[in-house]
């Protein structure tokens, strides 16, 4: 028999973010879990410990699977007829790869079903108190991917980006924000707009600083902000730092 895959969404860390149904997979429906860097140690010691744990890595600049390493893993112990579980960092389809997964697992005849969780800016912005949307401040918010392919420039749309009215929120931007942050100020937006940068978020390691999208690249790298990284950028911020001053 073959049961279907979950693609899990594991939340930003804090065990106490994930759903139900994704605590009830890990903890009495996996046999074999493949896991991601992301995945924090806390919600690692839910899984029990005769679950067989693949880690798949996936660390900028070095991954411990390849993709295609990761969907052979999914298809080979569902076939052996294992409760597989894909466990994922924040929302599996968002900046996740969910997407080539499922894609794989369908055309591998493989049934699977996406279990969602809470994405790293919905978790972060609960804990720091940035609402991403604000009457006022923030009528709409954009998710970017701040990866970029060694030696090219980022290509995003900067000119819509560089909007007061909508908030950013950028993942994988730690090595590309000195450039985004150029970017988004010769596209027009205020160097003064407000912005923020939370390093493990949720977790017990969580830190944060506040600046402003000119000054935040200097203000990370004198604090030596590691990965995983997310940064909130627009006047939206401003009520997290009335918050937390
Ligand atoms: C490959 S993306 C995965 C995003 C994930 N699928 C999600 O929905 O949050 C990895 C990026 O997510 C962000 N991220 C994930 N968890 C985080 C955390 N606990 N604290 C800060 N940033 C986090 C960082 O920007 C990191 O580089």
């Amino acid at each position: 028999m073959i049961f279907p895959v979950n693609i899990v969404g594991g939340g930003p860390g804090d065990p106490e973010l994930l759903t139900l149904k994704a605590h009830r997979i890990l903890t009495k429906e996996t046999e074999v879990v493949v896991y991601d860097r992301l995945i924090s140690p806390a919600i690692l010691q839910l899984l029990p410990a005769t679950v067989e744990k693949i880690y798949a890595g996936k660390e900028a600049g070095f991954h411990e699977l390849s993709q295609d390493e990761i969907n052979a893993a999914l298809l080979k112990h569902a076939k052996r007829g294992k409760k597989v579980t894909r466990l994922k960092g924040g929302d599996p389809m968002i900046f996740g790869r969910g997407g080539e997964e499922i894609e794989y697992l369908f055309d591998h005849d493989i049934p699977f079903e996406v279990v969602p969780g809470i994405t790293s800016a919905g978790g972060i912005s609960a804990a720091l108190g940035i609402p991403l949307t604000h009457r006022d401040l923030g009528s709409s918010v954009s998710f970017i991917s701040g990866h970029k392919k060694k030696d090219q420039p980022l290509n995003l749309p900067w000119k819509e980006l560089a909007n007061p009215d909508v908030t950013l929120v950028i993942y994988m931007g730690l090595t590309s924000l000195p450039e985004i942050s150029a970017q988004l100020i010769k596209a027009g937006l205020l160097p003064e707009t407000a912005a923020a940068a939370i390093q493990d978020g949720t977790t017990e390691k969580q830190r944060y600083c506040f600046a402003n999208i000119e000054t935040l690249p200097k203000r990370i790298t004198e604090l030596e902000f590691k990965p995983p990284v997310l940064f909130v950028i627009g006047d939206v911020v401003k009520i997290a730092q009335k918050l937390n001053s």
